[in-house]
Parts: structure tokens; sequence; C-alpha cells
């Protein structure tokens, strides 16, 4: 048997980090997958092993089913419920992942390891199988590959119990889960999400798990419908960079200069709330379009100045911002920043010529840019 999952990256319009201490932020899917595919032996393969084959790193590993029962005694996967965390399972974690030849400085693929061993052991016990993991996001680049990871898994093994699990058909011929399947999924993603990341604000599962567009705020959700083409180019730096140390530096400064960070993420919070209204609000014609449009770009810039006082840019990201406002183009980061992706609003009537002049500037810079769709399903 085989079942197959995948799940969105996403971007985040404005809001990040600010996120983390309570401000609202708003992200959007984009129609970036990653895929998971989980593969059961039959009697017949005699095949006892858990097996994790990341493909685009060409990266493979095992466990003996029987090595994980004696290291997690206590884990037995019931569904719909992931027991909380405990130093002993960690530690169980950690000593299995440690067996593994995993290629130095590589924190960001252990903490994967460490979520997959974890989710897939929790939900589905210690059953073999083998999870082949492919992506079309770049990883750690703040488009959202880890979260897409563990909604894809999530989703996977949460249809693998069929008896409670709703599906529909979408116009691709993926399934499409029903409102408690999502909730389901999401808290599941959300704590392998906090594997990775240390402290999440768990926008990216809910984003990846839902899709489209939402405002998130405190853990709730609002899905924001809106018929306003809204067209980023997204430039990945290259700038490879760790999305818990970026957080960690934040909550580091919010400590150490609490009122000052407050009135940071307060005004964040007010930038994402009028940034969710432009863009729900009616459109009436081409030129209310443009004038959200100028609203959208001098609201991204307020925000970036401000991540940029949370610590969190990088020179990287100035170069991209210089390079963009010789043609009048408004960037921000998204993500963790530290390097990663930036965003740059491309206005409806701004001409191909130009975007192809930005982006040719950009590349010349050794930057790699792409203008993904934005809102894709979750
Ligand atoms: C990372 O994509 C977004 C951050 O705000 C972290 C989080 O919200 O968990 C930096």
């Amino acid at each position: 048997m085989e079942v197959r999952a995948r799940a969105p990256g996403k971007i985040i319009l404005a809001g990040e980090h600010a996120v983390v201490h309570g401000s609202a932020a708003v992200a959007a899917a984009i129609d970036l997958y990653t895929y998971v595919s989980l593969r059961f032996p039959t009697p017949e393969d005699n095949d006892e092993e858990l097996k994790l084959h990341l493909k685009d790193m060409g990266l493979e590993f095992s466990w003996p089913v029987g090595k994980i029962k004696e290291t997690m005694p206590e884990l037995g996967g019931v569904p719909g419920s992931i027991p909380s965390y405990s130093l002993e399972a960690m530690k169980a974690i950690a000593s299995l992942v440690e067996e593994q030849s995993i290629p130095e400085d590589n924190t960001g693929l252990i903490s994967g390891i460490s979520a997959f061993l974890w989710l897939y052991t929790s939900i589905h016990g210690n059953k073999p199988a083998k999870a082949v993991v492919t992506s079309e996001l770049p990883l750690g680049s703040g488009l959202g590959s880890s979260a897409a990871f563990c909604v894809a898994l999530s989703a996977a093994l949460l249809s693998l119990s069929s008896d409670s699990v709703k599906l529909d058909f979408n116009h691709q011929g993926w399934q499409v889960l029903g409102k408690s399947e999502l909730e389901l999924v999401n808290k599941w993603a959300f704590e392998g999400e906090k594997i990775i990341h240390g402290k999440p604000s768990g926008i990216d599962n809910t984003v990846s798990t839902y899709g489209n567009m939402i405002k998130f705020k405190s853990g709730e959700l609002t899905h924001i419908k809106t018929n306003m083409p809204v067209k980023m180019l997204i430039t990945n730096t290259k700038v490879g960079r760790n999305t818990k140390s970026l957080v960690a530096g934040v909550s580091k400064r919010a400590l150490k200069h609490p009122i000052a960070m407050v009135s940071i993420f307060n005004a964040v919070d007010s930038i994402s709330n009028e940034l969710s209204e432009i863009i729900q609000s009616p459109i009436s014609d081409d030129l209310v379009i443009t004038e959200k449009e100028e609203k959208i770009a001098e609201l991204m810039e307020m925000n970036q100045g401000l991540l940029q006082s949370m610590g969190v840019s990088h020179t990287s990201i100035e170069t991209v911002i210089r390079t963009t406002s010789k043609y009048k183009l408004s960037t921000k980061l998204t993500g963790a920043g530290g390097g990663g992706c930036v965003l740059t609003l491309l206005p409806t009537l701004l001409s191909g010529t130009v975007v192809d002049k930005v982006v040719a500037e950009l590349v010349s810079c050794g930057f790699h840019c792409l203008v993904a769709g934005i809102g894709g399903r979750g």
C-alpha cells in the first residue's frame, strides 16, 4: 500500500517574528509543494525497517523497527493524539538520529529527521514503512519548507486511519481533507515544527495546511478572501540561515529592550491589520488597484524597517532592496530573514520589460528569482 500527500510552501506578507510575540501576521500559500509518500511493505517483502528517503538531497536513513520499539517503548501510535514531549522521548529520538550518518554541520537536517521520527512513531507506532520526500521548495530559505514537510507527512499519516477521514477530490485529483481532519493535521504538524524551530508561532504550518491567504494572531486563524491580484517577485539570496536562532535572537532583544520592542511589535500588528483590510476591501476599478498597491508597497517598506530594527535583516537582503528601489519597487524579507527569501511587490501596471531588467540585475548579483502563484491550495 502507498499513500501520498502534498502541502504548499508560503510567503509572509507582513508580521514575521512579531507574530511569535502576539502580533498579527498575514501569510499566503504559494504553488510550490512538498510531497511525502509512505509505502508499506507486504509480509512477503519481509522488510522490518522504517526508512526515510530525502530524494532531492540523495540521502536515505533507516531504523530496524525492533530498535525503535526498544528505544521508545512508550510510543504506540494513538490515532488523533500526540504524546506530550518528555525529556526521555526526546533523548530516545536523539539516540536514533545519532546512529545515522548525517553530513556534518546540519542542524536543520537533524531536526527534520527528529520531527519525522516523532510524528511517524507517535501517530503510526513502529510499523515498517518507507517515506519518500521530494520538494519544489528551496530548503531553509523562508518559504516554509519545514512546515510543508510536517503538514504533508501528517496528512499522509492521517489518511492511513481511513475510517475517520472523509476525503474529497479536487480538480487536480488530490483528495481534500475535511475541516476536522485539517485541524488534526495542523495540530500534528505544529508539533513537528516545534521540534524543528523551537518556539514557532504556528503560522507556517497553519497556512500550509489551509492554503490561500490567512491572517494569524496568537494561534487564531482568519481566512482572507480577496479578488485582488497580488503579484510578488520572490528573490532567493541563497544565504543559508537558521530560523530557530533568528527567532531566539529577536526574543533576546525583546528581553533586553522590552519597551522599545513592544512598540515595534505593536507597529507590526497595525501594519498586518491594515494590509489584510486593504487586500480584502472591494475593488471597483484599476485606479483602486493602483491605490491599494501603493499602500501595500508602503506597508511592506515599513515592515522591513521594523524587521531591520529587530536585527533580522542581512546585507544580501539590503542588496535586493537597493536594486529593486532603483526601479521604485518595494521589498521586504519574508520568513525568518538573515538571508533567505525576499519579496518585491510587482504592481499590476508594471511592464514586463521592467520586471525582466530587475530580475536580470538580481541574477547578476548571484540571486535566484521566481514569480510564484500566491494563494495556492493547502
Ligand atoms: C518563519 O517563517 C516565521 C517566523 O515568524 C517564525 C514563526 O512565526 O514561527 C520568523
